[in-house]
């Protein structure tokens, strides 16, 4: 199939960018865009151009890294997929398709699409961790938890820490990330002992990072590739309050 590429060329972050359009042929319906781009890079390396920069790891819908807006939609049309994951049957022979980097303040363009995501981890240093004692593992049936409980915290913890819950969010939000990050250790048992401290700093520290307020849009979730749910965000408001009331009393 054939298709033409707008891509976003940024030489770095001071750089104001431009789309450049790039006809691409001779590929396969069942390529992924990331495999399409490496496509297009062999062949811009061989015409003695700079190949498109982006960020990709596992290929396989885990780690999180590749992210970018296609057609207008972090990660692409295809629903519950990241980019690594969207297949070029999705689109139609000959059509244009636009591809950009992740837009937000707090997620600064490094080169091309690829952005930096590194807000997320100081979220994470902030909080997501438990306490552990040193030594051997606790042994596995030592701790009961109910299944309801496991399902609710696996469900949380499938968060990859993508952001395009950020990208697709208008006021550029990370709240469902911090409520996935924050709810998946706050129903754990094993997560009780800083589940305030928790609460109140991974919240400060998505504040200080310039991402947006929640205002229940829910674009966030609608693109979400592990479908992670609005109501960790109501999950996550109600630690944030229970951390202010554990703080006064
Ligand atoms: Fe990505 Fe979803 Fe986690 Fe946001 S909540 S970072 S969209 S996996
Ligand atoms: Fe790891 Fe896409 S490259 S999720």
């Amino acid at each position: 199939m054939k298709l033409t590429l707008n891509i976003w060329r940024q030489q770095g972050p001071n750089d104001t960018g431009q789309i450049v359009s790039y006809p691409a042929k001779d590929l396969s319906p069942d390529m992924s865009i990331l495999e399409m781009l490496d496509k297009l890079n062999e062949e811009l390396i061989a015409a003695g151009e700079e190949p498109v920069v982006f960020d990709h790891d596992c290929r396989e819908g885990i780690c999180g890294s590749c992210s970018m807006v296609i057609n207008g939609v972090p990660h692409g049309p295809q629903k519950a997929s990241t980019t690594c994951q969207t297949f070029l049957r999705s689109f139609q022979d000959g059509e244009n398709i636009y591809l950009e980097p992740f837009r937000a303040t707090a997620f600064p363009v490094v080169r091309d699409l690829m952005v930096d995501r590194s807000a997320f981890d100081r979220i994470i240093q902030a909080g997501g961790y438990v306490s552990a004692n040193t030594g051997g593992a606790a042994d596995g049936n030592a701790l009961p938890i109910a299944q309801q409980t496991a399902e609710d915290a696996m469900d949380a913890a499938a968060c990859i820490g993508c952001g395009a819950c950020v990208a697709a969010c208008k006021n550029a939000s990370a709240m469902l990330f911090t409520a996935a990050k924050v709810s998946h250790l706050a129903t754990l048992p094993q997560g009780q002992v800083e589940r305030s401290e928790r609460a109140r700093n991974m919240v400060a520290q998505m504040d200080e990072e310039m991402f947006g307020s929640c205002t229940n849009q829910g674009a966030c979730s609608a693109v979400c590739p592990k479908e992670i749910s609005l109501d960790w965000i109501a999950k996550l408001n109600r630690e944030h309050i229970r951390s202010r009331v554990a703080v006064s009393t």
